[in-house]
């Protein structure tokens, strides 16, 4: 008993082991992921609906989206952006781990007759031939990778992206650190039966990582027949910091904003987002 609540308090490295699959793709917790997804009041797995339609709104002026306008959207969930964009006339390719949200997706597109392929498949092991005018990832997902998987992604977004092509994301900033704190938890059935449908013993630790500015929410679910950790890491950034990691992969940021919805950037914002170009105002060659 001792070892395993010695096991349950350890405090991994950053971004030691990564299990968004087990948060996404669980069979029981996928359900209620799309659920929250598909509830337009709330801002939890998908922002709201009232949101959604503003960023919609302010992505197709921003990027003059219309007819032959190519966009990538990574971590699409059940497809709440890349229907709407599609209706903008985008040709559109969502890409999602969760075959639940991928399932819904393709269904939405098919009775509306969208312009969108869907993919059920990692992000981080994507490939593809074709060439996008926009890659988006939205609501925070960039900030769950390493530094090693963000610098795979972004270069992957370079390759991917047309010459005058350009990235979408938003992130957790250094304000929204200062707000969080560590803690332990500990519950019968945690968050409502949230991870399982038997009865289970939910552990919380939340670790801060002052240096590297990272944030672990670790949970251990304990049912009588297993127990899983799954490590929910988030990355919070200083707008530099972003900028730095874009620039190692050969972008240019053109802006940053306070949300996808092109509000201006506030550094008490929670989260800020960003657009980098893979070209500079005078071309590639201006770097
Ligand atoms: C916070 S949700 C955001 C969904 C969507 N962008 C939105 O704002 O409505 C993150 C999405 O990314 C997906 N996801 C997370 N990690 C992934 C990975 N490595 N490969 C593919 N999809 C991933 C999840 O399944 C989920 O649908």
């Amino acid at each position: 008993m001792f070892k395993a609540l010695e096991k349950i308090n350890e405090r991994p490295k950053p971004f030691q082991t990564y299990t968004a699959s087990d948060l996404w793709t669980d069979e029981h917790t996928s359900k209620q992921m799309l659920s929250f997804h598909l509830d337009e009041a709330i801002d939890v797995s998908s922002r709201n609906a009232e949101f959604i339609n503003r960023s919609v709104e302010w992505i197709a002026s921003e990027f003059n989206i219309g007819r032959d306008f190519k966009i990538a959207d990574f971590g699409c969930g059940p497809g709440l952006y890349a229907a709407r964009l599609a209706k903008h006339g985008a040709t559109v390719t969502g890409i999602d781990f969760s075959g639940r949200s991928i399932e819904y997706a393709k269904e939405v597109a098919t009775r509306d007759r969208l312009n969108i392929s869907y993919v059920n498949q990692n992000y981080l092991e994507f490939e593809t031939e074709d060439r996008f005018d926009l890659v988006l990832m939205i609501m925070c997902d960039f900030c769950a990778l390493s530094p090693t998987q963000r610098k795979g992604i972004l270069s992957k977004f370079h390759k991917i992206l047309k010459p005058s092509g350009s990235a979408l994301l938003d992130v957790y900033s250094l304000s929204a650190f200062e707000q969080r704190e560590e803690a332990t938890t500990y519950e019968v059935n945690q968050l409502n039966g949230f991870w399982s449908t038997n009865k289970y013993y939910g552990f919380l630790n939340t670790f801060k990582y002052d240096e590297e500015k990272v944030i672990l929410d670790k949970y251990t679910i304990i049912e009588s027949e297993r127990t899983r950790t799954v490590y929910n890491w988030l990355q919070y950034f200083a707008p530099e910091e972003l900028e730095r990691e874009f620039i190692d992969a050969g972008f240019f940021v053109k802006g940053f904003y306070s949300d996808v919805a092109g509000t201006p950037y506030d550094q008490k914002s929670s989260e800020f987002a960003v657009i980098a170009n893979t070209s500079g105002p005078l071309g590639r060659q201006d770097r």
